[in-house]
C-alpha cells in the first residue's frame, strides 16, 4: 500500500526509517519492536516514513492495527490482509492459484471480516503466502498496538497463529511491532508461556525533539509569513512533556487565531492544552483506594517508603487515606491489577512496579509531596 507524504506538518526522520530497514535487510533479524508511551509518533512514523522507505525499496507493506477493532483482533488482521491485496497487482495477486479456487477463497475472506475465526485468520495467512512465497524483495508487516493481543486470555489463540505464521515465513516477511504499553509488551515478548517469547527485541523508539520543533515553527512560517520564536516554542514543548500531538494543536490554534506568540497563546490555554489537565482527570477517576496504592508505589520508586506494597505499614497506611474498612493482601493485588490494565504501571520484576508514562510519575510527586521532583 502507498502512502502519499504530502502532509506539510508532518517531520519526516528518514535517516532513522533507513536505520531499522537496514537491520532487518542485513537478516540478522526479520523483526523489530518499537515502544514508546501513547500519543508519541509511533504509528505516524511507521505510516508516514518506514512503510513508504520500505515501498520504495521495491517491498509491499500490510498495516494491521488492532485498536481498529479493539473487540476482534482476526477482524483487524483479515481487514488489514485485504487492504494490502486489492492494491496488488492482477498479476500479484494471481500468483499460482487457479483462478476459480482463487476467488473462492477470497470471497469467504471478504465475507468473514464480519464474523471471523482462526481458520479465517489462517486463510488470509496462506493468501499471502501464495503471493510472496519465493518473491525477491521482502514483504513488510506492520503490527500497531501488538500488545493488545495481552491484553485478553481469549486473544492467545490469535497470538499463536500470528507468530507461527511469522516465523514459518521468514524467507520474505520482515515485522515491524509498536507498542504503547511496556506492561502488554513485557507479557507478550518476555513471559515464558506467551506466544510472542523471546520473538523480538524491543527498541525504545526515540521521541520527537527539538529538530521536530523546529521543522513545526519553519513549516508554520512558510505558510502564514508570521515567525514563532524558537526558544518560546521550545520552552512550551517541554511544557507538554514533549507530547507532538498537543504541540500540533497549539500550533493549530495559533493559525486559526493568526497570532505567533506561543507562549502567551499557551498560558492563556493552558487548561485546553497542558497534558497534566489529562493525568489530572485519569487521577481523579482513581477510588481513594488506588490513588493511595499508587502513591506508595511513588514512594517505594522514591525511596521514601519501603516497608513493601505487601505489608503491615502499607496496609494501615490505605486503609487511613481510603477510609476503607479492611485492607488485605487481596485488596492491594486487585487494585494493582486495575492500575496495570488502566496503564498506569508495570511490572518490572519481582514485586517491583515502574510508571508507564514518567509524566504520571512526575505528577503524582506533586499531589503527594506538593513539589515537582522527588524528596531529598
Ligand atoms: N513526525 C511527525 N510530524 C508531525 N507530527 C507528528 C509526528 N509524529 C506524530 N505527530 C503528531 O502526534 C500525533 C500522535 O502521533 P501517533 O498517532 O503516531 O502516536 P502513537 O505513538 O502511535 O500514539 P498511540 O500510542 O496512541 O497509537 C499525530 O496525530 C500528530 O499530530
Ligand atoms: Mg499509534
Amino acid at each position: 500500500m502507498t502512502h502519499s507524504n504530502i502532509n506539510p506538518w508532518h517531520y519526516p526522520r528518514v535517516d532513522l526509517a533507513k536505520q531499522y530497514l537496514d537491520s532487518l535487510d542485513i537478516g540478522l533479524s526479520n523483526s523489530i519492536a518499537l515502544f514508546a508511551h501513547r500519543r508519541s509518533g509511533k504509528t505516524e512514523f511507521v505510516t508516514h516514513d518506514l512503510l513508504p522507505e520500505a515501498e520504495k525499496r521495491g517491498a509491499i507493506t500490510y498495516t494491521v492495527d488492532f485498536w481498529a477493532n479493539d473487540q476482534n483482533p482476526s477482524e483487524c488482521i483479515i481487514t488489514g490482509v485485504m487492504n494490502t491485496f486489492h492494491t496488488l497487482p492482477v498479476r500479484k495477486q494471481l500468483k499460482g492459484q487457479p483462478l476459480k479456487e482463487f476467488k473462492a477463497s477470497l470471497t469467504g475472506l471478504s465475507a468473514a471480516i464480519e464474523n471471523p475465526n482462526i481458520s479465517t485468520i489462517n486463510q488470509a495467512f496462506s493468501l499471502m503466502s501464495q503471493i510472496h512465497r519465493g518473491d525477491a524483495k521482502k514483504v513488510v508487516l506492520f503490527l500497531d498496538e501488538i500488545q493488545h493481543l495481552a491484553t485478553e486470555p481469549a486473544y492467545s489463540t490469535v497470538a499463536a497463529a500470528l507468530r507461527t505464521f511469522i516465523d514459518k515465513n521468514k524467507d520474505w516477511l520482515t515485522v515491524v511491532f509498536t507498542g504503547s504499553s511496556q506492561d502488554g509488551l513485557n507479557r507478550l515478548f518476555s513471559q515464558r508461556k506467551s506466544a510472542f517469547y523471546n520473538s523480538t527485541a524491543i527498541e525504545d523508539f526515540p521521541l520527537l525533539g527539538s529538530q521536530y520543533v523546529e521543522f513545526t515553527v519553519q513549516a508554520f512560517s512558510d505558510y502564514t509569513n508570521l515567525s514563532i520564536a524558537i526558544s518560546q516554542a521550545l520552552r512550551v514543548f517541554n511544557d507538554i512533556n514533549q507530547n507532538p500531538e498537543v504541540f500540533s494543536q497549539i500550533i493549530k490554534g495559533l493559525l486559526f487565531s493568526k497570532r505567533n506568540d506561543i507562549e502567551d497563546f499557551y498560558n492563556e490555554n493552558v487548561n485546553t492544552y497542558s497534558t497534566s489537565a489529562d493525568i489530572q482527570s485519569r487521577w481523579d477517576a482513581l477510588t481513594d483506594l488506588d490513588s493511595s496504592v499508587l502513591g506508595l508505589i511513588k514512594g517505594l520508586i522514591d525511596k521514601d517508603f519501603s516497608c513493601g506494597l505487601y505489608s503491615v505499614k502499607a496496609y494501615s497506611i490505605i486503609k487511613e487515606e481510603s477510609g476503607a474498612d479492611t485492607v488485605t493482601k487481596s485488596t492491594v493485588q486487585y487494585s494493582i491489577d486495575k492500575l496495570r490494565k488502566a496503564g498506569w504501571i508495570y511490572s518490572t520484576g519481582r514485586g517491583q512496579w515502574s510508571f508507564e508514562d514518567e509524566a504520571d510519575l512526575v505528577f503524582i510527586r506533586s499531589q503527594k509531596d506538593g513539589g515537582e521532583g522527588p524528596p531529598e
